[in-house]
């Protein structure tokens, strides 16, 4: 089915482009907040393993697949799923995927603000130097709701200003420039932490896999982390598929995207724990790890000529709010682009649709970790929003996904995409994928949601 918008919808300029963008989607605080601490806190090595296994057997597949619906269809998320089979029902997809990306982006952005901060307090010096100040300085920080909530909904409205570039001018442009500088910072940090005394501590952990630690929850850990990593079961990728043109080769682009993703989370963790272990700190600090226990870290790690270390901060939280931007940028466009399109209003109306829903999450999220009263279940709200997404929402949108492709769309559709309607592809492959999509991506994520809600 055509859309009846292909000739005037924007679409990526180049294959570069398309690669950046989407991989700027992925890498974000995800690998640089997110899988660090994990890995701290699920023993390091065997988590990633089981984490690497998740992108190879799950991840590389859902990507795949969301990359068909996009690219097939043309269109936003929402009928973008509409319009695989006749019936119309699947666009629930594509809105519980604008649903889910919305909710990420409103806490996504509290921590993006964090970063801000911190970036700022880097470039003036003003962390506070030894542990219990840093905890402090983070506590009074994030204590009081104001300057938080005000930090995420400034984040949202940076993104906002590039979104309404649009897709070339803002989107690509933006990739082109951040995810390179991105790169080339964290490589300098890396260099930078394990030429540190004592480094080597970190590098084994990040090596050497412990599986005394591995339980089940580990397992859903790991999923629910390659999931939020790759920006699966969100319509992020859909949507982004929506802009490529019909000569991108669908599985090398989701597998270059999944290496470099994993490639700058492992990256993430060598700028990370080497320094840690290099000062006697303890890897499994959690979410706090980069704001209570790192400004201490490097303080001390490069004691002996503060003037580095002073540079390697400024770089750490820069580089943060770099790979934040790119990844804000593709949560609020999946929005903005549903929107623009069916409400048939222009990209900045739609766009201001998303970052004030947006911000009131923000505002809302910023309080409940001021005020950790503020809850939902049991969980302050901040909390609450990065499981129902990362543990519910994610998985649910990739099944549902895997489903639709591997059992209800039109196996001559797929095949096509997959293919780029070239008869060379070799069958092998395109069966592999198709077992994959039909039994091992939804039995996986069945068995892990049971396993989540206790009945396995
Ligand atoms: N993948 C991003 C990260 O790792 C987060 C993200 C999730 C982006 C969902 C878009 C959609 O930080």
């Amino acid at each position: 089915m055509t859309t009846g918008m292909t000739t005037e919808r924007a679409n990526f300029g180049s294959k570069l482009g398309i690669i950046l963008a989407t991989a700027g989607s992925a890498v974000g605080l995800g690998n640089v907040w997110r899988f660090p601490y994990m890995t701290g806190h699920n023993g390091g090595a065997a988590f990633i393993l089981i984490y690497l296994g998740c992108i190879l057997l799950l991840g590389i597949p859902g990507m795949v697949s969301e990359f068909i619906v996009g690219r097939h269809s043309h269109a936003n998320a929402a009928r973008a799923y509409a319009s695989v089979t006749t019936s119309k029902r699947w666009g629930a997809i594509g809105l519980l995927g604008i649903l889910t990306s919305t909710i990420i982006l409103g806490f996504y952005a509290v921590v993006a603000g964090w970063c801000l901060y911190y970036l700022w307090a880097a470039v003036t010096g003003d962390f506070g130097g030894q542990a219990e100040s840093a905890q402090l300085y983070f506590q009074q920080f994030t204590g009081d709701a104001l300057r938080p909530a005000l930090l995420a909904i400034g984040f949202i409205l940076i993104t906002h200003i590039i979104i309404v570039r649009g897709v070339r001018d803002g989107i690509e442009r933006a990739s082109k420039l951040l995810m390179p500088l991105l790169f080339i910072l964290l490589l300098v940090i890396v260099g930078a932490s394990c030429s540190l005394p004592g480094a080597s501590g970190g590098v084994e952990f990040l090596l050497k896999p412990d599986f005394s630690k591995v339980t089940a929850d580990v397992f859903l850990e790991a999923l629910g982390q390659a999931f939020f990593s790759l920006s699966l079961g969100t319509a992020c990728l859909c949507t982004y598929a929506s802009y490529f043109n019909h000569h991108t080769p669908l599985l090398r682009s989701a597998s270059q995207i999944a290496v470099v993703d994993f490639i700058i989370a492992l990256l993430a963790g060598l700028m990370i724990f080497p320094a840690a272990f290099s000062v006697g700190v303890e890897p499994d600090s959690g979410p706090s790890l980069i704001f209570i226990t790192l400004p201490t870290v490097f303080r001390q790690a490069f004691s002996f000529m503060p003037l580095l270390g002073w540079a390697v901060s400024v770089m750490f939280y820069a580089l943060l709010v770099f790979a934040a931007l790119t990844s804000t940028i593709s949560m609020h466009e999946i929005g903005t682009a549903f929107f623009h399109e069916e409400l048939k209003i222009k990209r900045s109306q739609a766009a201001w649709i998303l970052t004030v829903v947006c911000s009131v999450i923000a505002m809302l999220c910023a309080l409940s970790v001021a005020r950790p009263a503020i809850q939902v279940l049991g969980k302050p709200l901040m909390d609450f929003c990065d499981l129902l997404t990362a543990q519910v929402m994610l998985p649910t949108g990739a099944l549902l996904t895997s489903i639709l492709i591997g059992w209800y769309a039109p196996r001559k559709l797929v095949h096509d995409e997959f293919s780029n309607y070239s008869s060379s592809t070799p069958t092998l492959l395109f069966r592999t994928y198709l077992f994959s999509v039909r039994y091992v991506v939804p039995l996986c994520i069945v068995l892990i949601l049971l396993h989540q809600f206790g009945v396995l």
